[in-house]
């Protein structure tokens, strides 16, 4: 075993961790220092079995050697090229691949280094789509209530998170957002697509009279909005913001940066609901979360708009120095390879019902208020401790990674999404962490 496991910096002040209880950690650190397939390995030489693939990315299990190998001989035979007014042959390979296995209509790629830049990117396009239409007064974006589409200035502007907003002023003007469809008073505990809320999708309906579609450009949303603690959708309700967007020709963008590549059970959510938007945006399991990499998928009507006038002109004003890096893009198709050769963009539907079941067998539990689930994911909603939100799950999170599991929490949901390659003896094992720790948190 590598050196490292035993190395434990001795000066944790340096870095400033991301979307981390900084003081917290750095009295009591939590540190990885290895992983294979399911399982890290931390600096203590203990065992954790993954129960959140990574960040909800590393769909086909840590470490697996088809991606290793890929990066290992392209960092010795190309590292970088430059993206803008150059090409390297596996860039042109990665988005013929990924265009393969995308929902039909889905006919070109654009990549990004990460999902906060998949969005940007699909926001930029579908005003700038509008504008090389003719339309270039829609220009307003419209996201939803407890939405997550990254961190940056976009992304917050149309997500619906308060704390990611709150802190940085006014954002982006000209957004407006759909309702969120939470409804436990009447969906609690239900085993995949809730039968309440499809007329929430009517809300769409409200927001155009209220602006003009002649105003509005885009709506996005996260087909099961994952980061706020797993909401999914109510049964018709992503195929009535379809016909509404269609209806008043406003272009409909799926953030499937979590459900992307096989979290459903489906290679994307947009095969699961069989609703197809006009741009898909991915990153995480594009590339198994091991390099950093997002993909943004359009429309050829999308893209073809963009080709024209004059030929050594730039048709969209947009792209990052490390779009399309040949070492991500080798990590993408050493994933694409696995997840072909193991079967895991469908893994999941065959799982479902197993992971279905050890899910809702916490029903009951110490403090569980609500279950939800749909393909390998997984919520578990806490009641929260009066005058003191979050403490209850971050408890929770805390003790699981004593006993050996890594679990997610966001607010007091503890939210699961273990890699596509876990086993029914895992999905077991998982839950019975979970139950364990109920039982002991306060
Ligand atoms: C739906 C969605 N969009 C965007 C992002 C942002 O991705 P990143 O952290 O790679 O910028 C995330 C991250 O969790 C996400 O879940």
């Amino acid at each position: 075993m590598s050196n490292r496991l035993k190395v434990t910096p001795n000066d944790l002040s340096a870095f400033w961790m991301p979307f981390t209880a900084n003081r917290q950690f750095k009295q009591a650190p939590r540190m990885l220092a290895a992983a294979k397939d399911m399982h890290y390995t931390t600096t203590d030489g203990r065992q954790i079995l993954d129960g959140t693939a990574g960040l909800w990315c590393v769909n086909a299990g840590h470490c697996r050697p088809k991606i290793t190998e890929a990066i290992q001989s392209q960092a010795a035979e190309l590292d970088y090229a430059p993206a803008f007014q150059m090409g390297h042959p596996i860039v042109f390979e990665l988005a013929n691949r990924l265009v393969d296995i995308a929902p039909k209509g889905m006919e070109h790629v654009f990549f990004t280094n990460s999902g906060s830049e998949s969005v940007e990117t699909a926001l930029k396009m579908a005003i700038a789509y509008h504008r090389v239409k003719g339309e270039g007064a829609r220009t307003r974006l419209i996201g939803r209530e407890r939405g997550y589409h990254g961190v940056n200035f976009g992304g917050i502007s149309v997500g619906g998170i308060v704390s990611n907003r709150k802190m940085f002023g006014t954002l982006l003007g000209g957004v407006d957002h759909l309702p969120h469809t939470h409804l436990p008073a009447k969906n609690a505990y239900t085993r995949g697509e809730p039968e309440y809320g499809v007329e929430l999708a009517n809300e769409l309906e409200r927001i155009v009279t209220l602006h003009d579609a002649s105003t509005i450009a885009a709506v996005i949303v996260e087909p099961v909005a994952g980061s706020t603690g797993v909401l999914i959708p109510p049964k018709g309700y992503l195929k009535k913001l379809r016909e509404i967007c269609t209806k008043h020709g406003i272009l409909l963008i799926f953030d499937e940066v979590i459900t992307g590549f096989g979290r459903l059970g489906t290679p994307f959510a947009a095969d699961y609901f069989d609703v197809t938007p006009d741009i898909i945006t991915t990153a995480k399991g594009v590339s198994n979360g091991v390099i950093p990499m997002g993909a943004v998928f359009v429309t050829k009507d999308i893209h073809d708009a963009f080709m024209t006038g004059p030929e050594h002109m730039i048709e969209f004003f947009h792209g990052y120095t490390y779009s399309g890096n040949p070492i991500a893009c080798a990590a993408a198709l050493g994933t694409l390879d696995t997840y072909r050769d193991e079967g895991l963009l469908t893994r999941g539907a065959e799982l479902a019902s197993y992971w279905e079941d050890a899910l809702h067998s916490l029903k009951g539990e110490p403090h569980v208020i609500d279950i939800r689930n749909i393909g390998l994911i997984g919520a578990i909603e806490l009641e929260p401790i009066a005058g003191n939100p979050t403490k209850r799950a971050f408890s929770a999170f805390v003790k699981a990674f004593e006993r050996g599991a890594l679990i997610r929490t966001t607010g007091d949901i503890i939210a699961l999404s273990p890699p596509l390659i876990i086993t029914k003896g895992q999905i077991d094992e998982l839950i019975d962490h979970v139950r364990e720790v109920l039982r002991m948190v306060d």
